[in-house]
């Protein structure tokens, strides 16, 4: 028998969604909503449906066609629009609709690490005083769910530091230069044409995106705000094959790792950079575009999330998600939140670790800086070139050392 919308069995209302940008992210969206339709509808006991996508390209052969317009007013002014999907990036044109999504009453759910990682403390809190949802789950870690199990499903540990593999796209260029003998332009060439590269790779070759998602993950575990310009970041622009080579030769492989780790004084420590990560080790062995994200709970122990950290669908299946939950849950917050930040953010060099660091000197000048050392061997190194793990120092000790020893052209952490 035929049920009009309305009334369909187990259903009690609509609920008209409007997309925001329809791009990579908000197109897969438009088209998750409607392939699994059916099932969306069962799980959020709720018909749910696009009113809207607002762009200011026009789409004129898009099955959507109908749907498209330019003047955000339009959603603004419709109560029948219960969750705006954020998926247009950025945190300007982003921010000023979110706010104003919220205060007209609906639910906002994004993908948009920067906007999260520039005002998340903000604009959770506007949620939070207007009663509505600001969802973010596909803003870290693409499809892998990480955000609601550090809220809720972790949510009896004190965290103690969060580690991970954040960027696909980084991720992707440093397993092919490794793996596969790529070029880094080459491997850059390919993460862009699977849809895993931000507009600007600069953002995740730089290591950005691995900072804001970070700043998220950090200001989410420990409770206060990290802010994007708190985190010392570096990329993977000085990463060669040559520090492939050493790493392989000592037992390692290079990923570049967000770090958020609580400091003994209460303080947070967070970083971005490249790290020697011991093979055989869970992060060691995610590859490709594959993300991989470490908790550490003084309850549970080591926990690993796992999966697709970038591209249309797995970005998408996360935005999604968030949709369902809002619409499910429209009078009910998520106890999704952080304070403003504050002092808590504490500099690297409070983080003792070994180093690696490959250099043109002598063996006498690298035990003058840093004593005894542990050298690599690479019969690819250029001559007067050598390679070495230190011991665990202390930040301001290994600064020290390094500012002593000329010639040096890469240092990396170890894990
Ligand atoms: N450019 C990002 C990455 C996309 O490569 O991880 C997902 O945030």
């Amino acid at each position: 028998m035929f049920f009009p919308r309305r009334q369909r069995k187990g259903v009690t209302h609509m609920v008209y969604v409007a997309i925001l940008g329809f791009g990579t992210v908000g197109s897969g969206v438009a088209k998750v909503m409607e392939k699994n339709a059916a099932t969306i509808q069962q799980r959020a006991k709720e018909v749910i449906e696009v009113k809207y996508i607002l762009d200011i390209r026009d789409f004129p052969d898009s099955p959507y066609a109908e749907k498209f317009v330019k003047d955000f007013s339009i959603i603004e002014n419709d109560p029948s629009v219960q969750v705006v999907v954020e998926t247009i990036g950025g945190a300007t044109i982003a921010y000023d609709f979110t706010k104003r999504a919220l205060l007209a009453g609906k639910s906002v759910v994004t993908s948009n690490k920067e906007l999260v990682a520039e005002h998340g403390a903000e604009l959770l809190h506007m949620a939070r005083d207007l009663n509505l949802n600001y969802l973010f789950e596909a803003s870290v870690g693409g499809g892998i769910p990480i955000i609601r199990p550090i809220s809720q499903c972790l949510a009896a540990n004190e965290l103690d530091e969060v580690c991970g593999i954040l960027n696909g796209t980084t991720n992707y260029i440093l397993s092919s230069m490794i793996k596969g003998g790529l070029s880094f332009d080459a491997a850059l060439e390919e993460a862009r044409a699977k849809g895993y590269a931000e507009a600007n790779p600069s953002a995740d070759i730089d290591g950005h995106d691995a900072c804001r998602k970070i700043c998220i993950l950090g200001s989410l575990a420990f409770g206060r705000h990290i802010y994007p310009r708190q985190v010392p970041t570096e990329g993977i622009s000085g990463v060669t094959l040559s520090d492939a080579a050493c790493a392989d030769a000592a037992g390692y492989t290079v990923k570049l790792l967000g770090r958020a780790k609580r400091m003994p004084d209460g303080r947070v420590c967070a970083f971005v950079g490249p790290h020697l990560v011991e093979k055989g080790t869970p992060l060691a062995g995610v590859e490709d575009v594959f993300n991989g994200i470490m908790v550490r709970g003084d309850v549970i122990g080591d926990v690993m999330f796992y999966g697709r950290g970038a591209g249309q669908m797995p970005t998408a299946s996360a935005v999604v998600a968030d949709v369902i939950d809002a619409a499910k849950h429209a009078h009910a917050r998520k106890y999704l939140y952080w304070e403003e930040g504050g002092d808590i953010v504490a500099p690297p060099e409070c983080m003792h670790s070994a180093w690696y660091v490959r250099a043109q000197c002598d063996e006498q000048s690298v035990e003058n800086a840093f004593g005894r050392v542990c050298y690599i061997k690479n019969e690819d190194a250029k001559t007067n070139e050598l390679a070495f793990l230190t011991c665990v120092l202390g930040g301001a000790e290994f600064e020290r050392a390094k500012n002593s020893l000329s010639g040096v052209r890469c240092a990396m952490r170890v894990l």
